[in-house]
């Protein structure tokens, strides 16, 4: 007979696994380097502690940042692979993923964030962002967090002729958005992640340190 305890937590690494399975499908034809999706949690769960916010929502805004980009396995892939910069008509389309994430989420009534990190991670704090135009504290927090995480791993992960973007530019970047592009409190949050991150390890070396401190404690 099945152990019922076993089961229990046989489903529970089955939840898991199936949710990195999907950031995955998320991620494999995307401009970044692989673990897009993890890196993204991860930060977003470190952000969301210093915001002191409970386990249980870190671990959720862990899981929104997981799945924040699901919608790209909607838009065809000459376009999500595509290298030079994308033409009006090729960026409407892209532009379609949060709405497309969200959809393909919504029934997850277990994990009602989910399509909330995938609808609104794009939006922009001034409401010039993508697809509803929510401005400051309209746009969720959890969708402030994530935005501001995904735009550090992009930036961070995006490599030209000179190697990686430079830890001082990616800074400045985070700096200039905040309050247009970024929550402001948001973003000094990020910023001093960044300034104790000496030896620019965050992106480069998926951040064991966090895994480790967060699953360790969770698995108790
Ligand atoms: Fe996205």
């Amino acid at each position: 007979m099945i152990d019922f305890e076993e089961k229990y937590h046989s489903q529970k690494r089955l939840t898991d696994q199936l949710m990195h399975a999907l950031a995955r499908v998320a991620d494999e034809n995307g401009h970044y380097t692989h673990d897009h999706s993890e890196r993204v949690a991860l930060y977003s769960m470190e952000i969301a502690k210093r915001l002191g916010k409970t386990r249980a929502e870190q671990y959720e805004i862990y899981e929104m940042g997981l799945l924040h980009d699901i919608g790209k396995i909607g838009i065809p892939d000459e376009i999500i692979t595509k290298s030079d910069s994308l033409k009006d008509d090729e960026y409407d389309l892209m532009k379609r993923h949060p709405m497309i994430g969200a959809k393909i989420l919504q029934h997850i009534s277990e994990i009602p964030g989910l399509a909330v990190g995938a609808r609104w991670h794009h939006e922009r704090y001034d409401g010039s962002g993508y697809p509803d135009g929510l401005e400051g504290n309209a746009i969720p927090e959890e969708a402030r967090i994530i935005a501001i995480a995904d735009a550090y791993d992009a930036m961070s992960s995006q490599r030209n002729y000179s190697g990686v973007m430079k830890q001082k530019h990616v800074r400045a970047e985070i700096e200039k958005g905040k309050g247009t592009q970024f929550d402001p409190h948001i973003a000094d949050v990020m910023l001093r992640m960044i300034d104790e991150d000496e030896k620019y390890k965050m992106n480069s070396e998926l951040p064991v340190y966090m895994i480790k401190e967060y699953f360790g404690a969770i698995d108790e």
